[in-house]
């Protein structure tokens, strides 16, 4: 089975639900499987850090991880219009992977959610590929052949997968939002099962 690494950060679960329906996405591709992982926290020198497993949801991502799944779907909350800080940190931690093209090639795509409808999606997004570019991933986003994505009135962006989660942090997506994950999910893992052939 191939399979496409879900990574993401979520602290409120909006983008944790995000991710699980770009997997359910890719699982719908034949012979192609979604691997979820998250990336820890990351913890000032005076504050407690991580468990080195997470109590509960998915795994911790591992070099490994990168090395056997043939594509990336990376995830974050929305940060003051940019990825959060715990998966710049990882980002800045892939200095041997970069030199050794561990990425090179493979289909990648980006998904965030934020409190507000202009609160920055689009900025994370982009901002999100950048480094997937320097490590040579081939970035996919979402075509306007997908009717939902001209008819959302949330989240759903042609950069990538998004949800509006309001003041509160609602982590579910929206019937549209999840439609376009899927989608996401799907087109990635397509891409993967025709240049891993
Ligand atoms: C420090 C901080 C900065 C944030 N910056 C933004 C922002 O720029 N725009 C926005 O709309 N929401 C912003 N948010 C809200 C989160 O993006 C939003 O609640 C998101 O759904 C959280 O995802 P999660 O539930 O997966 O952790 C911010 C939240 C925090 C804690």
């Amino acid at each position: 089975m191939t399979e496409v690494l879900v990574l993401y950060y979520s602290r409120g679960g909006s983008v944790a639900r995000l991710a699980r329906q770009i997997a359910r996405g890719i699982g719908e591709v034949d012979g192609v499987q979604a691997r979820l992982r998250t990336v820890p926290p990351v913890a000032a020198v005076t504050q407690t850090a991580a468990p080195p497993v997470p109590e509960d949801g998915a795994p911790y991502v591992e070099s490994r991880d990168l090395v056997e799944c043939a594509g990336l779907v990376l995830g974050s909350p929305t940060r003051f219009g940019n990825m959060a800080a715990p998966v710049k940190h990882w980002l800045d931690g892939l200095g041997a992977e970069w030199a050794s093209g561990t990425l090179v090639g493979k289909p990648a795509a980006v998904f965030t959610s934020t409190a507000t409808q202009h609160g920055g999606q689009e900025s994370t997004l982009l901002t999100m590929m950048v480094p997937l570019l320097h490590h040579g991933c081939v970035i996919l986003g979402i075509p306007y052949t997908e009717p939902t994505l001209s008819s959302t009135r949330g989240g759903g962006t042609p950069y990538g997968a998004s949800h509006v989660a309001g003041a509160q942090d609602d982590p579910q997506p929206s019937e549209d939002e999840a439609k376009l994950a899927r989608a996401l999910g799907r087109r990635v893992a397509e891409l993967v099962a025709k240049v891993s052939r």
